[in-house]
């Protein structure tokens, strides 16, 4: 297992954030600015990007910011294409993402919902992740970091869509790691349980084992330092997805189909 330490020599490469504006990104981009790290962070919201960055700004590092919503995939490409040319990219995180489920009296999710997930949630990352290969692979070195979640891991009936748009997400940065891991990039998949952010904070009910955002942050560093493929956190998770993949499918469909979730907003 190579481990990267936070070297001088990183110093003056760039970090490219998306979901910054918010929860675990912004939490990133605050880690990797007293790295010493320059930045160019991506949002929706430019009152919140632009109070990240300015945070960000107080390390003493470059800070780029941009507005874009990533549900426009071919935007997101063009846009990441320009940032690598004008600030060579080390490391791609690709934060954004949006948490939804049935709510009420719906008996499926809506069908603009659905469709949005999957374009914030699976097909955009993905392709960014396919537009930071193209940019880093003749430099021979660079990372990508896919935030999932555990809900990959489990057909959840009451939100399917973010289920499905994760679990898409989880086997195309699988792939992607295999692929890339000859020509010298690293790809790690992040799937965690939950983390107190404004996300998490509009499901109602139990949230077993949260992590803070900065406690999140920690952890993802910690893992593209030592270049691996999946973080799963909290260790619960990587429990119940064994579990997952032992109880045979009828039981397995009692229990997800007896959980009960809402959110607010
Ligand atoms: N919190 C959890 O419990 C948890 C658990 C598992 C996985 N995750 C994953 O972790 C990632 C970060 O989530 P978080 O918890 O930090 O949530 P958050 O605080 O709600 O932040 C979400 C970020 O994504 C951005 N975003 C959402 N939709 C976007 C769009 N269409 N275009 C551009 N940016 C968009 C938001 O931008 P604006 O604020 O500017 O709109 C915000 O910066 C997500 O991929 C999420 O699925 C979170």
């Amino acid at each position: 297992m190579t481990v990267r330490t936070a070297s001088r020599m990183d110093e003056g490469r760039y970090v490219l954030i998306t979901g910054a504006s918010s929860g675990i990104g912004a939490e990133l981009a605050w880690l990797y600015a007293a790295r010493g790290r320059p930045l160019v962070l991506w949002g929706r919201n430019a009152g919140r990007l632009e109070n990240v960055a300015a945070r960000a700004r107080g390390c003493g590092v470059d800070v780029r910011t941009r507005v874009l919503d990533v549900a426009d995939g071919t935007a997101a490409i063009a846009a990441l294409r320009e940032d690598d040319a004008s600030h060579p990219l080390d490391i791609v995180i690709l934060a954004a993402g949006q948490g939804d489920m049935r709510r009420g009296d719906d008996v499926v999710e809506r069908a603009e919902d659905v469709l949005r997930l999957g374009l914030v949630n699976y097909a955009t990352p993905s392709a960014m992740a396919a537009a930071a290969a193209e940019c880093m692979v003749p430099r021979g070195q660079g990372h990508i970091v896919l935030i999932g979640s555990v809900a990959a891991f489990h057909a959840l009936p009451f939100a399917a869509a973010y289920s499905g748009s994760k679990a898409g997400l989880k086997r195309f940065a699988e792939a992607q790691q295999m692929a890339l891991a000859p020509l010298g990039i690293g790809v790690t998949l992040v799937s965690p349980g939950f983390v107190d952010t404004p996300m998490s904070r509009r499901v109602v009910g139990a949230k077993p084992f949260l992590q803070t955002a900065p406690m999140a942050a920690r952890r993802i560093a910690r893992a593209v330092d030592r270049d691996r493929p999946h973080l799963i956190f909290p260790f619960l998770f990587s429990v119940l997805r064994l579990v997952d993949t032992l109880v045979p499918w009828p039981l397995k469909r009692r229990i997800l189909s007896a959980i009960k979730a809402d959110q607010t907003g």
